[in-house]
């Protein structure tokens, strides 16, 4: 009844189900940037804007799937920890099936727009006095306890969700441009997105739809406060050092033990892609950049233009390049980041002839 069988669903066969809790999710746009695409100077840059799901992220399309096989299995209670965007979507897919949810913050560390979703839709908060990392530790205690169905992604059904947006990228890049793209950049916290792209670039290899050469370089980036991953593919490392202390203006990606590591680091390996890390100052740039094109994202998701911008211009990345970058949440998440990143408001009188003098004396020209 609830089938709709557009977005993530239109990919059922790739999915573990024919249909599933949907508001429905997936189908979002692939944006054109010219002015950016002629400041970074590559051949084709295009935005997957994964803000444009239902709760404004891209974790519905993993909940959608997730929420779908915790019906199936028939659980009681439904947990998640978050960084914010997967405590929204658990909330409103929960809502949606009329499941108990039970999410945990990390306190004082979640964008309000996240947390406000979270609480309408009805979930049960829990603020811990500790980082992200700590909060899926004790989800993870919780789950193995028996006492809820885990749906962070660690929760491999997430995942298969989350395979659609390589799916959408490869087809809506190929009716734009006529060719696949050659790299997908994308912000890294918990790694299951970059996890869940890998899968579907093998999958499609393994089904012949697409040869080994079309599979796009999977190029993460993370912020300079919260980069394990980066250090892991800077050093070589077969295994991820766990960050303790982590911070930055992207709070999203605020995650200093990417629990789905051991299925991204090879992903971004053998897709000859890369890992860099960005400072908050290069992630508020380019979310005035996008948002200065009209497409408005959260401090996590701009990290991704960011991350181009910078291996752009040390040279890693080539001008005869076609780059999708992926952002992956709404503006409104954060109100706060934006409204900082943006102009102040500007108090004037109540009066038209004062507010023309206001705008002349303000203009530049
Ligand atoms: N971008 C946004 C906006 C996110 O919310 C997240 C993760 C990521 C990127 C990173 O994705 O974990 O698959 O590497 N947010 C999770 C959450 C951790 O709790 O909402 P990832």
């Amino acid at each position: 009844d609830d089938f709709d069988g557009e977005g993530v669903w239109r990919y059922s066969d790739a999915l573990p189900f024919e249909e599933g809790v949907t508001l429905p999710e997936g189908h979002t746009p692939l944006h054109r940037v010219p002015r950016l695409e002629a400041e970074v100077d590559v051949d084709a840059l295009r935005i997957k804007h994964e803000g444009m799901n239902p709760t404004g992220s891209f974790k519905d399309r993993g909940m959608t799937v997730g929420v779908r096989v915790a019906q199936a299995v028939g659980v009681d209670r439904l947990a998640c920890a978050s960084t914010g965007n997967t405590s929204a979507a658990l909330a409103a897919y929960g809502a949606r099936a009329d499941l108990e949810t039970l999410v945990l913050l990390p306190a004082g560390k979640v964008a309000a727009g996240k947390v406000a979703q979270a609480s309408l839709h009805g979930a049960r908060i829990l603020e811990v006095d500790g980082n992200f990392d700590s909060c899926l530790d004790i989800v993870q205690e919780l789950a193995g306890r028996g006492e809820a169905y885990l749906l962070n992604s660690l929760n491999p059904f997430r995942l298969e969700g989350q395979k659609t947006i390589g799916l959408e990228i490869m087809e809506q890049f190929a009716a734009d441009y006529d060719d696949y793209p050659d790299r997908i950049v994308l912000p890294v916290g918990n790694a299951g997105n970059t996890a869940a792209l890998y899968k579907c670039f093998r999958e499609l290899v393994a089904a012949g739809a697409i040869d080994e050469s079309d599979v796009p370089k999977i190029t993460g980036v993370q912020a300079e406060g919260s980069a394990p991953m980066v250090e892991a593919i800077e050093e070589g490392n077969d295994e991820v050092r766990r960050w303790d202390e982590v911070e930055t203006i992207a709070t999203a990606i605020r995650i200093g033990n990417p629990v789905n590591a051991p299925k991204a680091l090879p992903g971004i390996r053998e897709t000859g892609g890369t890992a860099v890390a960005v400072s908050d100052e290069e992630i508020t740039d380019a979310q005035r950049s996008l948002a200065g094109e009209g497409v408005g994202v959260e401090p996590a998701s701009a990290a991704s233009v960011a991350g181009l911008r910078k291996l752009r211009a040390q040279g890693e990345i080539g001008s005869d390049e076609r780059v999708v970058c992926l952002t992956t949440g709404h503006l409104l998440k954060d109100p706060d980041a934006a409204a900082e990143a943006g102009a102040d408001p500007e108090p004037v009188p109540n009066d038209t002839d004062a507010i023309l003098e206001h705008i002349d004396e303000g203009s530049s020209v």
